[in-house]
């Protein structure tokens, strides 16, 4: 395990705060860095999709995708973003490289660099990855995952699909239920949200409750029905079914009834809004037919995922240029 960011470096993200180099964390986003991407992201976006016409604003930029854990939303809609900036990418995938062979992270970092490439595109397993690697790179390094610690473009497009629904952030109820032990969105959303002024509460079982200190002080709700009363927002984590197996929650029965939205949830509480990072276990954390109904932002936060990413890279490289 890569130890945590030090306080330092924050410190010294904060400090070039002004000119962002790499997203490496929520943390290193002022309020005002994060109501700019939104403000940027919101003019990519129509009420239904994605202004038709792309940006070119990125013509030249190469990027590499290092996607070293698998991903559909995250990386497609990377890909997606530097397609629409006129920017181009290509997929550096583990399975069949020379990682196989045993060769390091940072001689697989270094061999990308020397292609000339202009960012990096990283999503890993491992905590402290990605500030470990723009410690040595010279190119732009931008945090798609890391371990369990930090999703910073995830929390930005709930965070912009939530202003677009609501018209604001400010004083909006959100409770995140489900799997907050193991989950860097709980992590990058919390900080996040609470910084643009969102209530946050949650909903889990004790096997799956974080311990850190960033939730130490917030409400917990016992049930969702009981969560639903008060939230405007229910953002669902996904529950792998091998917890359950694993007896490291109730049993399938058990969690759904305490905190699955199912159809007849969501149609008593048509007025909460319902949202989840992907990928959705159907059947666990909510029916089939919440996907399908009018409070569901699940696939309008995906679109938002384009326009946030694409805000994201043209904050970085127009400070940079
Ligand atoms: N939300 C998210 O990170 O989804 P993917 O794993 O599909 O990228």
């Amino acid at each position: 395990m890569i130890a945590r960011q030090s306080a330092g470096f924050f410190f010294a993200l904060f400090l070039q705060s002004m000119s962002m180099r790499h997203l490496l964390s929520s943390q290193q986003l002022s309020v005002e860095n994060i109501t700019e991407i939104l403000d940027m992201a919101s003019t990519f976006l129509t009420p239904t999709g994605l202004q038709p016409t792309a940006q070119r604003a990125l013509v030249d930029k190469r990027f590499v995708l290092a996607f070293f854990e698998p991903s559909t939303r995250t990386r497609l809609s990377f890909e997606t973003a530097i397609d629409r900036l006129g920017a181009s990418s290509v997929v550096f995938s583990q399975a069949g490289s020379s990682v196989e062979k045993g060769e390091t992270l940072q001689e697989t970092i270094h061999t990308i660099e020397a292609m000339g490439f202009d960012g990096i595109i990283i999503r890993h397993a491992d905590n402290g990855v990605h500030e470990q690697v723009a410690s040595y790179t010279k190119m732009s390094v931008i945090n798609a995952g890391e371990g369990s610690t930090a999703h910073p473009t995830q929390a930005l497009l709930d965070a912009s699909t939530i202003r677009e629904q609501f018209g604001r952030i400010r004083g909006i109820n959100v409770v995140i239920t489900g799997d907050l032990l193991h989950s860097r969105v709980a992590r990058s959303n919390a900080d996040v949200l609470s910084r643009m002024g969102a209530n946050i509460a949650y909903c889990a079982p004790d096997q799956l409750c974080p311990h850190d200190a960033q939730f130490a002080q917030l409400r917990r709700f016992d049930n969702v029905r009981d969560a639903m009363q008060w939230a405007d927002v229910v953002y669902l984590l996904r529950i792998q079914r091998e917890r359950i197996s694993a007896d490291i929650v109730p049993s399938l029965d058990e969690y759904r009834k305490k905190y699955a939205i199912t159809r007849e949830l969501a149609l008593d509480q048509p007025h909460v809004m319902i949202m989840h990072p992907g990928p959705v276990n159907v059947g666990v954390e909510l029916d089939e037919e919440v996907l399908l109904a009018k409070q569901c932002l699940i696939h309008r936060q995906v679109t938002h995922g384009v326009a946030v990413r694409m805000a994201i890279l043209e904050k970085i490289f127009s400070d940079n240029d």
